[in-house]
């Protein structure tokens, strides 16, 4: 269980997370939704380490691992993907998944040979498999195109197989087709069990179909939460984020 508790964090004036608590139940398929600079994607620098919370806690089975550096939460095992991939971009796809294999955010080029080569090849292999990827392989990352290098930035998380995933829009800036691919890819990876999936997105229509738990931000507040059901009528909700309901509005 991933469990956030009261956590804070400003930038000057402006509070980008103000005291949200949010349960990530072990195994669940959450989103986080709420307009443009809600602090979601705060809220997963705050959980993957890459930013220090002013106050609270981030427990992960039972351990607060705030403050711990984030090579140590990638160990921990909290993966994640970025609202703009990060890509090792000179580099195949395969050697960029054993690049992140080797060292230890998984995301830098420090080769520190934890694993035998066989091994890394393996579990690239595996995961390439799994993202759909395998047929790629040997093209280099700047190569792929936006929808394949947004599955690659998955892959570098999943790589570690971590037990969170965060996913910071999967599929933004992508035509419906590769929308579709890329939700039932991650759809698929979390059927498969075993895996906290915590999904930011704004396609309401993806996050409602897939979404068993759903956390709205707003100006860094927990607006509200809830299953879909419960979120779609929030009154809210809908000022705030959603806007009048399609069939309120014909
Ligand atoms: N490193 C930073 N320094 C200063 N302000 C920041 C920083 N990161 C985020 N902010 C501010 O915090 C607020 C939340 O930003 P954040 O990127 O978390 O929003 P978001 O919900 O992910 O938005 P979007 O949907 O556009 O991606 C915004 O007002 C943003 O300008
Ligand atoms: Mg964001």
């Amino acid at each position: 269980m991933l469990k956030v508790e009261n956590l804070r964090k400003s930038f000057g004036g402006v509070v980008a997370t103000a005291d949200v608590s949010i349960d990530f139940p072990t195994g669940s398929l959450s989103a986080v939704i709420g307009p443009n600079g809600a602090g979601k994607t705060t809220f997963f620098n705050l959980i993957s380490g890459g930013l220090q919370p002013d106050s609270g806690r981030i427990v992960l089975d039972g351990e607060d691992i705030v403050g711990q550096p984030s090579s140590e939460i990638v160990r921990k095992g909290i993966g994640r993907a970025f609202q703009v991939a990060k890509l090792f971009k000179s580099l195949t796809v395969e050697e960029s998944l054993r690049g992140a294999l080797q060292s230890p955010l998984g995301r830098s080029l420090q080769m520190h040979g934890r694993f035998p080569t066989d091994d890394t090849r393996d579990r690239a292999h595996e995961v390439m498999q799994q993202l759909g990827l395998e047929k790629k392989a040997d093209v280099v990352s700047g190569n792929l195109s936006h929808g394949d290098q947004k599955l690659l930035d998955i892959a570098l998380a999943l790589v570690l197989n971590p037990k969170v995933l965060l996913l910071d829009e999967p599929v933004a800036g992508m035509g419906p087709e590769e929308r579709t691919q890329m939700i039932d890819t991650v759809y698929a990876l979390w059927k498969k069990g075993g895996l906290t999936v915590v999904l930011i997105e704004h396609d309401m229509e993806i996050v409602f179909r897939i979404s068993q738990h759903i956390h709205v931000l707003s100006y860094g507040k927990l607006l509200a939460q809830g299953n879909p059901e419960q979120i779609r009528n929030n009154p809210a909700v809908i000022e705030a984020y959603l806007g009048t309901p399609k069939e309120a509005r014909a």
